[in-house]
């Protein structure tokens, strides 16, 4: 068991939520000495929010306002807001399909991560699964990184390799990245809570 304050975690997403329940199950395992303080989703019907209620975590819609691919300010504003009531030490994307702008990350320095479906740098952005597949590379996997102001390009905290095979499609190689998804999120939130991931020889989070 550990000796650490339990972190309080804020989750953002727009899907399923598979990840989201991994982190929790972890934290109510211990695993990870974290509670999932806040759920947020920018779409009203998210499986995600509906994983967290059932979980007894609360959960909010709060609307992403006017653009496809972004927060507009006030509803970043919102987004800071939310997450700054609810006291999180991290915020953690759990597929959040939309980028974050200076206004939420400035508000959150080096204190939002986020899992990406492929080995970074390579096929950054959406379905990078397929992008794997239609590139024909024999290896993807998973990858962890702090979020900055691109589109995943923010330090790398972890990563794990999937291997592709022939016969995979879209479906069964994103099917089999997710189950590797699901062990290494939560693993690496406790070494970086621990204080244990550097990038680049300089320590990844520092937390009060
Ligand atoms: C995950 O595969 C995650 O890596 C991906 O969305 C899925 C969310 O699944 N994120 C991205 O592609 C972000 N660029 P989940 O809702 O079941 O956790």
């Amino acid at each position: 068991m550990s000796e650490q304050p339990l972190r309080r975690l804020g989750v953002l997403g727009s899907g399923k939520g598979s990840n989201f329940v991994a982190i929790a199950e972890a934290c109510a395992r211990r695993e990870l000495p974290a509670e999932i303080a806040l759920v947020v989703s920018d779409v009203p019907d998210a499986a995600i929010l509906e994983r967290a209620r059932e979980r007894g975590v609360p959960a909010r819609y709060i609307p992403p306002g006017r653009f496809r691919t972004k927060l507009d300010e006030e509803a970043e504003a919102a987004y800071v807001a939310a997450m700054r009531e609810a006291r999180v030490d991290l915020v953690v994307l759990a597929g959040f399909m939309r980028i974050l702008k200076s206004e939420f990350l400035s508000a959150f320095p080096d204190r939002v991560v986020n899992i990406h479906p492929a080995l970074l740098p390579s096929f950054p952005g959406l379905e990078a699964w397929k992008q794997a597949l239609d590139y024909g590379v024999k290896v993807t996997g998973v990858t962890v990184h702090l979020v900055d102001a691109g589109v995943d390009t923010g330090p790398i905290l972890a990563q794990a390799a999937v291997p592709v095979l022939d016969s995979d499609t879209p479906a069964s190689l994103h099917e089999r990245i997710q189950e590797v998804e699901h062990r290494l999120y939560p693993e690496a939130i406790r070494s970086l809570l621990a204080g244990g991931i550097t990038f680049k020889g300089r320590r990844a989070l520092r937390l009060g």
